[in-house]
């Protein structure tokens, strides 16, 4: 049985304020105990989430990480720093590392090994540009960014990822995919960890990402290889966001 996963990216975005928000709402929301809701916020705001989430069921996540354990990288945050705060999720592989930051497969695979190292689990981000789709490239293009982690973990550790797919041209565009189109890649995914190993294939989340909201919510979670979500714009709103948790059916 997986269990329904629903992330919210709050990429460069939030306060202290909206922070204490979540906290409070969360703290009186009525959440099934078969899902997972976890917010990654900005990276400075993450002892304050520590804090206030404390007394809910939201879990921490955050955004990027770099590979090394530590050392003279001014500005970038360890795994094991991370962790130090309670996150048990990390991004690798955002459409917006790879594009602005120029993080490619092989950094990709360095930071999702860090963070495997740390005890924390890597949510890789996968997912085609429109030029990608109209060029027919769509499940090459994913299943290659798939494999050029998973071909190099072993086992074990494939069995402690997440992968969300989230094509490129619904990010925060508010053309989301169709609950099928959605399907049709979540299944090839699947399919294409099948040739790793039938077991860990069947218990891996696959999350839908890209203009997910609380309109469409329902529909993208009721798809079968969908197992949750990774929402960016919507989950700056808390009532958006819990509408989005309580859709998990
Ligand atoms: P939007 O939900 O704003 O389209 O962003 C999706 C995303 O990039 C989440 O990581």
């Amino acid at each position: 049985m997986r269990v329904p996963l629903i992330a919210g990216n709050w990429k460069m975005n939030g306060s202290l304020a909206l922070v204490e928000q979540f906290g409070q709402a969360f703290a009186k929301a009525d959440l099934s105990s078969s899902m997972e809701a976890v917010i990654l916020p900005p990276s400075p705001y993450l002892a304050a989430a520590q804090t206030a989430f404390g007394k809910t069921s939201l879990g921490l996540g955050a955004q990027t990480v770099n590979p090394e354990p530590s050392g003279a990288y001014t500005g970038e945050v360890s795994a094991s720093m991370l962790s130090e705060f309670g996150v048990r999720y990390v991004l690798v592989g955002h459409s917006e590392r790879r594009s602005l930051y120029q993080e490619d497969d092989k950094a990709v695979l360095a930071r999702a090994q860090a963070i495997l190292k740390t005890g924390l689990i890597p949510v890789l981000c996968v997912g085609e540009t429109l030029d990608e789709r109209d060029e027919g490239r769509t499940e090459t293009t994913v299943l290659n960014q798939v494999k050029a982690v998973f071909d190099m973990l072993d086992a074990q550790q494939r069995q402690h990822m997440v992968i969300a797919y989230e094509p490129v041209w619904a990010i925060g565009t508010g053309r989301t995919a169709t609950p099928e189109q959605a399907q049709e890649v979540h299944a090839a995914i699947r399919a294409c960890l099948v040739d790793y190993d039938k077991q860990m294939a069947s218990r891996l989340r696959l999350l839908y990402g890209g203009s997910m909201k609380r309109e469409n919510a329902a529909e993208l979670l009721a798809q079968p290889d969908i197992d949750g979500g990774l929402i960016g714009g919507a989950s700056l709103k808390v009532d958006d966001f819990l509408a989005i948790c309580q859709s998990v059916g």
